[in-house]
């Protein structure tokens, strides 16, 4: 049987769990073994400790055998001081063997119950700075093959899938080497010749190309119109005007489809810096009208990356500053932060991944050393399968386009619908 084993890697997005979720239940339906790596490529690198359970330990079910199974698991955890609520094993709580030191672990269908409605990843995330040396991938080869992992599931955002992608291309130097330092035998070099390994976009930027939309990117823009609706109501009480700082890393689709869905003045994305100079009189004209036909409040979004054409960031506390002193308006900035991150997916970021976390195991058993690795997308309403090294690429060119102040080709990148 083979072994499939899921990380989530980079920032959390709601519906990651979803994710782990759908590809463990399609692991277990398709007669594989499921697996879980904690805290992303960070888990890779660390592996398994070689002591499975610290000395003196027992089972927790002797002495809480009348608390409900996962009230047990917990203390257990606690007991450790590991805080992890999973355990490894098939789905007995009950079994109960602390995870500390363990990165790699087999889960089972009762460990993913629910986890469509959590928020977050429950199973760890990181951006791991070790995995992007050559050092670092080399060890978390050597662990997958170790623990007998035969194929990888990737959810994470641009970042981790140009991991997964450069891991997939050095893969097989990473066997020779390791085959060299006489750590695996010539039958796990054959066993595990090629890495399969599949791409899930979990990001609540929605800045990865080839996809119309990432894991978690439909909850966060959710999260902020709720909070555009709860701010336009005291803005509209005090006739204020709002700066709302939205995240979004380079990528402008929440502030923009958050203008959109919520309202706004004004908006500021990295892909289109507004195109006037100085663009401080731009806005202040556009809300200037917007208040002389009669409008109490005023919102302006502006992008965590947003910059000027000549790439100068454009920052809130700034654009407030301008609406103060040159409109005299009463105005608040508000970051969102974090809150746009956190809490439950909405109904997209339940459904998305569950078809796609299905169609990731369906790939990773029809892969063979021929097929290119993919990553899985949305596009036009169908999941799709797209080459993984092709929509890394093309990413890159649109932050490339930005870079080199090519707004246009970057807004043509991201909407090909766009037009002048
Ligand atoms: O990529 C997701 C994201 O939330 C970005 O929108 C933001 O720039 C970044 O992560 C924040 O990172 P951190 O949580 O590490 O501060």
């Amino acid at each position: 049987t083979m072994k499939i084993a899921t990380l989530t890697s980079g920032g959390d997005s709601a519906g990651m769990n979803a994710v782990v979720r759908a590809v463990v239940k399609a692991a277990i339906l398709k007669g594989c073994e499921a697996w879980i790596v904690r805290e992303g490529y960070e888990g890779l690198v660390r592996g398994n400790a070689e002591a499975e359970s610290p000395p003196g330990y027992v089972p927790p079910s002797a002495h809480y055998s009348d608390f409900p199974p996962a009230a047990t698991n917990i203390i257990n955890n606690l007991r450790f001081g590991d805080g992890e609520l999973l355990k490894d094993g098939t789905g007995d709580y009950a079994s109960g063997r602390t995870l500390k030191g363990r990165y790699i672990v087999r889960v089972g269908w009762d460990d993913v119950r629910g986890w469509f409605t959590e928020g977050g990843t429950l199973i760890g995330t990181a951006r791991s700075k070790e995995f992007r040396t050559r050092e670092g991938r080399l060890a978390a080869a050597y662990n997958l093959i170790k623990e007998g992992i035969d194929a990888l599931v990737v959810c994470g955002g641009d970042g981790s899938l140009t991991g997964a992608d450069v891991f997939r291309a050095e893969w097989p130097q990473l066997i020779a080497d390791l085959r060299a330092q006489g750590k695996i035998s010539e039958d796990q070099v054959n066993k595990h010749s090629h890495l399969r390994i599949v791409g899930l976009v979990g990001s609540i930027d929605n800045d990865m190309s080839m996809t119309d939309l990432t894991i978690g990117a439909p909850t966060a823009l959710h999260r902020i119109c709720e909070a555009i609706d709860n701010i336009n109501s005291t803005a509209f009480s005090h006739s204020r005007a709002f700066v709302l700082e939205v995240m979004g890393r380079h990528c402008g689709w929440l502030a923009l489809l958050a203008g959109v869905a919520g309202g706004a003045d004004f908006l500021f994305i990295p892909e289109q810096p507004p195109k006037c100079q100085p663009w401080e009189d731009e806005m202040c004209d556009a809300i200037q009208q917007h208040r002389q036909v009669g409008k109490r409040k005023t919102l302006v979004i502006v992008a965590e990356g947003a910059h000027d054409i000549d790439l100068k960031p454009i920052k809130a506390e700034y654009v407030k500053n301008i609406l103060t002193d040159r409109l005299g308006l009463d105005t608040r900035v508000t970051t969102l932060g974090h809150t746009q991150r956190g809490g439950r997916p909405c109904a997209m970021d339940r459904i998305l991944p569950t078809l796609q976390g299905f169609k990731a195991v369906e790939v990773l058993l029809d892969a063979n050393p021929e097929t290119p690795s993919y990553m899985i997308g949305i596009q036009e309403n169908k999941i799709t399968t797209v080459p993984l090294v092709e929509a890394v690429a093309m990413t890159k060119e649109v932050s490339t386009a930005i870079e080199k102040k090519d707004f246009e080709k970057a807004m043509r990148l991201r909407d090909p619908e766009f037009r002048e």
